[in-house]
């Protein structure tokens, strides 16, 4: 992505059905996403290869898939019912509704307010005068707080008793869990628990497409280790996220940690980091990594009345595990990573919009290109070869030249075309995306040179 508008990026991912607006047919649900037919290719391979990367190549980590819907105690012991907050502040002339902090930062890019209290966000909005950016007016009603977890109710009645919540994050599913997997693990710390799923936040303030929405997926790794390690775990997994987005491609220089100051972190936290990305509205946060200390596991022992405490068999020493915690958001990953391989490049008499995905994530690795309708009986049955190894698609229909242009705009690494030559020396042509440098290939060792270049 060089110097391209964020909107442009947003219109093709639209028009070639990587997103939708959630809801169109009935004039669309704000800030709602569907993923389309080639969108969801795309995310399963992100999952697909993050989970490779965290799970399946680290002999220290699990998996779990736990539910969306959990005993309400289990926010009542994290503080998510009584601070799960976010500061909402609305114009009192145009009726506007903001979150305050993000409020300050439109005025004074500069300025960090996450950082900010309730009085100190009043204090910064009253003595900078800041402007209601939709009226122009000095005029704000007072901040409250207002609870991002979204409610729901279990069984017919709808009283306090049967009231449940949607889970804001995925991680406590694993925390409370921490008992049973080391039971039917016979794991021993460190261990890591990795888990893919849905979240939902009430943001007041949803927007740049699918980087805040109120239903998001969550890759999240609770790596529970012994008190005193943490802080040399939090380095490892930190340099470790890093190095997963540079192996999908993204560029380097899009990328930056940034540290969390003292001041901001949770008072059970001693380092806390995020990855963030320079989108082309700005840097956005990707990941974020945390030292949690020991406290989840504390505030659970302490709210179900059930231990949840470690016995190392080598030092015959009890105690509760400490979390290091890498958190990544599926949705903006996704956005990261289809902006960083957007570009419109300038070729010699012509110009083309080619995403330069890693051949492992893109939506379909091969096309299968006939030059000749008459050639679709030799194509079908070199699609039917390399179905079962790659998702490849078929397309027969326009010119040659369209159809790659067509493969370049949703990312498709391999051409295959076939010619009035394929069935007389069992070959086929292979053009590469990037370099759009075409070879010729016998059928036969089409799986193998595929293997080695898609492999992840
Ligand atoms: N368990 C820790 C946790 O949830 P977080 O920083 O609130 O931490 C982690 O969220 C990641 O989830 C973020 O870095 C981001 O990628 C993603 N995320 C959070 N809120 C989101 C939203 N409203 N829309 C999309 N992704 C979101």
């Amino acid at each position: 992505m060089k110097n391209v508008k964020f909107e442009t990026i947003v219109t093709h991912l639209q028009t070639y059905g990587f997103v939708f607006q959630g809801s169109e047919l009935y004039g669309g649900l704000a800030n709602s996403w569907d993923y389309g037919p080639l969108g969801v290719e795309f995310i399963n391979n992100l999952k697909r290869v993050w989970w490779k990367k965290f799970v399946q190549e680290c002999p220290m980590n699990v998996g779990i898939d736990s539910a969306i819907l959990m005993n309400p105690k289990v926010w009542e012991a994290t503080g998510h019912i009584a601070t799960f907050h976010d500061p909402l502040i609305d114009c009192k002339s145009c009726k506007s509704r903001y979150r305050a902090d993000q409020l300050i930062e439109g005025a004074f890019p500069n300025v960090d307010a996450g950082k900010m209290n309730q009085t100190e966000l009043m204090a910064f909005i009253n003595e900078r005068n800041v402007q209601c950016p939709v009226c122009g007016n000095h005029n704000f009603t007072d901040i409250r707080q207002f609870n991002m977890m979204f409610k729901t109710h279990i069984g017919v009645t709808e009283d306090s008793q049967s009231q449940v919540y949607l889970r804001p994050e995925t991680a406590q599913g694993v925390i409370i869990n921490f008992k049973n997997i080391m039971r039917t693990t016979r794991g021993k710390l460190p261990l890591g628990v990795a888990s893919i799923g849905k979240a939902f936040r009430n943001e007041i303030t949803p927007g740049n497409f699918t980087f805040r929405t109120r239903e998001f997926t969550q890759l999240e790794l609770e790596f529970f280790c012994a008190p005193g390690t943490n802080l040399k775990w939090f380095a490892y997994w930190k340099e470790y996220a890093l190095h997963f987005l540079k192996s999908l491609g993204i560029t380097e220089g899009n990328l930056r940690f940034r540290d969390h100051d003292p001041k901001e972190l949770a008072f059970y936290s001693k380092a806390t980091s995020d990855i963030e990305y320079e989108f082309p509205f700005g840097w956005g946060e990707i990941w974020g990594i945390a030292d949690r200390g020991d406290y989840d596991l504390t505030k659970h022992q302490q709210y179900s009345g059930k231990p949840l405490d470690y016995l190392d068999p080598e030092t015959n020493e009890k105690f509760i595990p400490c979390i290091v915690e890498p958190s990544l958001g599926l949705d903006r990953l996704a956005l990261m990573v289809l902006t960083d391989a957007y570009e419109e490049e300038e070729l010699e008499k012509d110009t083309r919009v080619v995403m330069h995905l890693h051949p492992s994530i893109a939506p379909y690795q091969v096309a299968i290109l006939p030059l000749s309708k008459q050639l679709s009986e030799k194509a079908k049955e070199i699609l039917a070869i390399i179905n079962p190894h790659f998702n490849a698609v078929y397309d027969e229909t326009g010119s040659i030249g369209k159809r790659y242009r067509r493969q370049d705009a949703i990312g498709t690494p391999f051409c295959i075309t076939i010619d009035f030559d394929t069935a007389l020396d069992q070959s086929v042509t292979i053009r590469e995306r990037d370099s759009m440098k075409q070879i010729r290939m016998p059928i036969e060792e089409l799986i193998k040179y595929l293997h080695v270049k898609v492999f992840y």
